[in-house]
């Protein structure tokens, strides 16, 4: 029976590997002789409280071969031709087997995209959970990853719950308008968002080139009439389009759109930023969708004969988005959170009334991926008990 541990290894030159092997010469692992130089665990080499890699590229030739590598016991030895001795234990060997490198759940998702249907079945956690149980606080992250939309429920009437949210995760994300902002509809306000009208399917800040990629608006006091949200998730109907209208959605995906807005509430800003309406990564996997009629610019820096196909494609899209299988609406109680992935679930809200006595309000805060994705890599290995490597 082949032990977990490999007993032999052999200097491969073709491969410039070493080669690990277990008694019965089944392989172990392939090792290739500047990756084990290049992570070689030494003090010299590594700074074991920091987890910092100090050989410098500078210094690292690729064309390096062993002098000697030999395993005792529980280590790898190799002696590199400057004398230089790296020890590797075995069993960190075992979790850098280049065949059976796992893949980080949390950089991964599997998305699931959703229409009508998921009026029905919004993921929905409680404020508390979410404060005190850090399963709760992942699966929230979970839920926001793979549907890109949920509501928390129960949090109190009053500003600072989503910077408590916040705080749980790590920081909110600041932008000119501070970390939180509160949506009330002002007299003369510079925004659209801080009047009582209605505001079609859209996502937040468009005109960044690093857009907020989680929001939460928390609902501190409803409007008695209107106020309703909707959500659609653009990358189904980005999906669908793909396959109705190959063109449009080339369109889409190439052919960037102006957005910009500027203000005087808080600091006074200018923001303005160019994409496509539709962003794909290099593997084709959807990587963002801006989409905001309020703040897209009059101006469109493209060639004037394509800016008809621009708008009916953007116009096509935009039939998409509110055809009401791929719509929801909500109406949130006070106390409610709902949060969603910005650049992939557009959001909306109906006009509402507002009197003396009856005005609503709403908090509204951004996270960012990385900061939502640490945190839940931080609580897996926690559950897990896995060593980050
Ligand atoms: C916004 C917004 C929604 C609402 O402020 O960008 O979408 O319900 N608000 O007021
Ligand atoms: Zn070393
Ligand atoms: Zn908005």
């Amino acid at each position: 029976m082949a032990t977990f541990r490999p007993t032999r290894v052999e200097l491969d030159y073709p491969s410039r590997s070493c080669l690990l092997q277990h008694d019965d010469d089944k392989l172990f692992g392939t090792y290739p002789y500047v990756w084990l130089r290049d992570n070689c665990r030494c003090d010299k080499c590594f700074h074991p409280s920091s987890r910092g890699r100090r050989v410098l590229m500078v210094d690292l030739d690729p064309d390096i071969i062993p002098d000697v590598a030999e395993i005792d016991d529980q280590t790898l030895n190799i002696r590199w031709p400057d004398g230089h001795l790296s020890q590797f234990p075995l069993s960190w060997l075992k979790e850098m087997q280049f065949s059976n490198m796992r893949e980080d759940p949390v950089s991964t998702p599997v998305r699931q995209f959703w229409g009508n249907e998921m009026h029905h079945k919004i993921p929905t956690f409680s404020f508390a959970d979410i404060l005190h149980n850090d399963k709760n606080l992942h699966d929230w992250i979970e839920a926001l990853q793979v549907h890109g939309l949920a509501l928390i429920k129960d949090a109190p009437h009053k500003e600072g719950a989503v910077l408590e949210i916040g705080k749980r995760i790590s920081n909110l994300k600041m932008i000119s308008f501070g970390e939180t902002f509160q949506v009330l509809s002002k007299f003369e306000a510079s925004n659209l968002f801080c009047t009582n009208a209605k505001l079609g399917l859209h996502t937040d800040l468009p005109y960044f080139a690093y857009s907020p990629n989680i929001q939460m608006l928390h609902c501190i006091k409803q409007a008695s009439k209107g106020g309703e949200n909707q959500f659609c998730d653009g990358y189904k109907v980005a999906e669908d389009i793909k396959h109705i209208d190959p063109e449009v959605f080339r369109i889409l995906t190439t052919i960037p759109v102006d957005f910009r807005e500027w203000g005087t509430d808080y600091k006074e800003y200018h923001y303005k930023h160019r994409s496509p309406i539709i962003q794909l990564l290099p593997n084709g996997r959807f990587k963002a969708i801006s989409y905001n009629d309020q703040v897209r610019a009059p101006y469109i820096q493209i060639p004037v004969q394509d800016v008809y196909k621009v708008y009916r494609a953007i116009k096509i899209f935009n039939t998409e988005l509110y055809k009401h299988e791929n719509k929801i609406e909500i109406k949130m109680v006070e106390g409610d959170i709902v949060s969603f992935a910005n650049q992939r679930v557009l959001h909306g809200r109906s006009s509402f009334t507002v009197t003396e006595t009856n005005e609503r309000h709403l908090e509204c805060a951004y996270i960012d991926w990385d900061e939502a994705c640490c945190r839940m890599r931080v609580i897996r290995e926690k559950m897990l008990n896995q060593k980050p490597l």
